[in-house]
């Protein structure tokens, strides 16, 4: 069983990135400057939003954190994005969801200039996705993709059985890995909470994304020898032991499953940290792109 690891990964990348910078900054040439929204207090979002902000720092983008109140208005909310758009320092920002259940969420994304939309999220972005052209990936399957490729797992005519349907992992890693490119060309099903023989796909499948946010869904029982498990989820999951009071557990029942394993990821420090240097890396490109 090897273990892909996304610490390590990621920690690679960034360094890549941090040479980039280094270069362009000697250069003459801009710093890349990314903008985070947080609308709220919600404390994962809180966690994710200040990473984010830590990442930057340590490959030398400039960052800019915009904390809102949790009661800001909708209206409000889309002022400061018009801002950001129309912000030349800016290359680019992501609005960190959820959003409070008052504001419309596809009226935010879509209000987002997609050459500024690092997450991939604008229907622009997404639709330029499926039709293979340049365009910014969603920072998580564009993590995964890069964690597979690096690691050299076979994914060309292999079945990858995605568990979960939603717009930011489960509906484009389906996308992503049906097409011709690096970690494509796969076979792909998208089972989800409606589908009713589960366990006899995954008993199927070569490789698993689970992205359900179900703690501990998937278990040694469901899965075939040799597989490779791919788990986004990361739940806070009540432990006393803790000091904080909880541990954070993945769509995987590690224990056993791994056994079963060519390759999984662990939780932490698999999928998450990729996550955060794909946004890294799409910063840099939108930069770039600017130049
Ligand atoms: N909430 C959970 N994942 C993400 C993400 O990748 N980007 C944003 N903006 N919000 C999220």
């Amino acid at each position: 069983m090897t273990l892909l690891d996304g610490k390590k990964t990621s920690n690679d990348l960034k360094e890549e990135i941090k040479a980039s910078v280094d270069l362009r900054k000697t250069t003459g040439k801009k710093t890349p400057h990314l903008a985070a929204v947080l609308v709220g207090t919600d404390g994962a979002s809180m966690t994710y939003v200040n990473s984010k902000v830590k990442a930057c720092e340590y490959v030398g983008f400039s960052s800019t954190l915009l904390d809102m109140p949790a009661d800001t208005s909708e209206a409000t909310l889309l002022e400061k994005i018009e801002g950001l758009n129309n912000d030349p320092d800016i290359d680019g920002y992501i609005v960190q969801l959820p959003l409070p259940k008052h504001i419309d969420e596809q009226k935010v994304l879509m209000a987002v200039n997609p050459d500024k939309d690092v997450d991939g999220f604008h229907p622009t972005n997404v639709g330029r996705m499926t039709l293979d052209m340049p365009c910014f990936l969603p920072a998580t399957p564009y993590g995964i993709l890069e964690l597979l490729e690096r690691y050299k797992v076979e994914t060309a005519g292999k079945h990858v059985v995605i568990i979960g349907r939603s717009h930011i992992v489960g509906r484009p890693m389906s996308i992503l890995m049906s097409q011709k490119r690096p970690a494509g060309n796969a076979t792909v099903t998208v089972a989800h909470s409606r589908t009713s023989n589960l366990k006899e796909l995954c008993l199927q499948a070569d490789i698993i994304v689970a992205a359900l946010g179900i703690p501990e869904f998937l278990t040694g029982d469901m899965v075939k020898d040799g597989v490779t498990i791919i788990d986004v989820g990361i739940t806070r999951v009540e432990d006393t032991s803790k000091k904080r009071g909880y541990r954070l557990a993945g769509d995987v029942d590690f224990k056993s499953v791994s056994p079963k394993a060519a390759f999984i990821t662990p939780v932490p420090g698999g999928v998450g940290p990729m996550t955060i240097a794909m946004l890294l890396k799409n910063t840099l490109l939108a930069c770039e792109r600017r130049d």
